[in-house]
């Protein structure tokens, strides 16, 4: 684990996540989806955040492909570059609840202790796993980017599902059932979640 350097202390601020809440008037949240790719993470996300955007909400989306062009573009598939990609994935999500947003996470994150830590540092209540369990024969027969037949001929080594472990999550907040559903519908499902979690805003 990381430890931080000595001689480094917290500094207080006096204005706090609670007041930014206050003044956005929403619960800040932290909707961490998971699976395989091609699971459908970002496609549903991505619903999930027009209708949120489209009801006021101040969202914010964070996806792996895309960090992983600018903040994380250090970093490959090994294990340990996979444990630090999601490390700080979750520390800047915990940023951005902290600054009173919903947050939409899409990494594969397939390692079980990195989705604990990344639920560790945001409050109870504010971090929301979500599973899109879609099985692997149908990522691969989606196969929206030709990575999986890239896989399986041997070009791309470490590939989720392939040559790299994916621990499902036992207790998600939400499991979502993906196979045979439509984007439409399980982005429904996130949306109900969201509006039960908004009670305190
Ligand atoms: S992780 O495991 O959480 O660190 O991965 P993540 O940051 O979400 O990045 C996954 C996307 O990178 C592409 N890609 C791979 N995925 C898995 N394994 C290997 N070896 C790999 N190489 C490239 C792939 O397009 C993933 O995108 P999604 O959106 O999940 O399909």
């Amino acid at each position: 684990a990381l430890r931080r350097a000595s001689n480094i202390h917290w500094q207080h601020t006096d204005v706090d996540k609670a007041m930014r809440a206050l003044a956005k008037g929403q619960q800040p949240l932290c909707l961490w989806f998971t699976g395989l790719s091609g699971a459908g993470k970002s496609t549903i996300a991505n619903l999930v955040e027009r209708r949120l955007a489209a009801q006021g909400f101040h969202t914010y989306l964070l996806d792996g492909d895309n960090l992983r062009h600018g903040l994380n573009v250090d970093l490959g598939f090994t294990a340990e570059a996979r444990v630090e990609n999601v490390r700080r994935v979750a520390e800047v999500a915990a940023l951005m609840v902290d600054a009173g947003l919903i947050v939409l996470v899409c990494v594969i994150s397939p390692f079980r202790s990195e989705r604990e830590f990344a639920r560790s540092r945001f409050a109870e209540g504010e971090f929301v796993e979500i599973f899109v369990d879609t099985p692997l024969a149908e990522c691969e027969r989606r196969d929206p980017k030709g990575l999986y037949r890239k896989a399986r001929a041997g070009e791309i080594r470490n590939f989720t599902g392939i040559d790299s472990p994916y621990e499902p999550p036992l207790q998600p907040e939400l499991h979502l059932h993906a196979e045979g559903r439509r984007a439409e519908q399980l982005a429904e499902e996130v949306l109900a979640k969201v509006a039960a979690l908004q009670t305190r805003a």
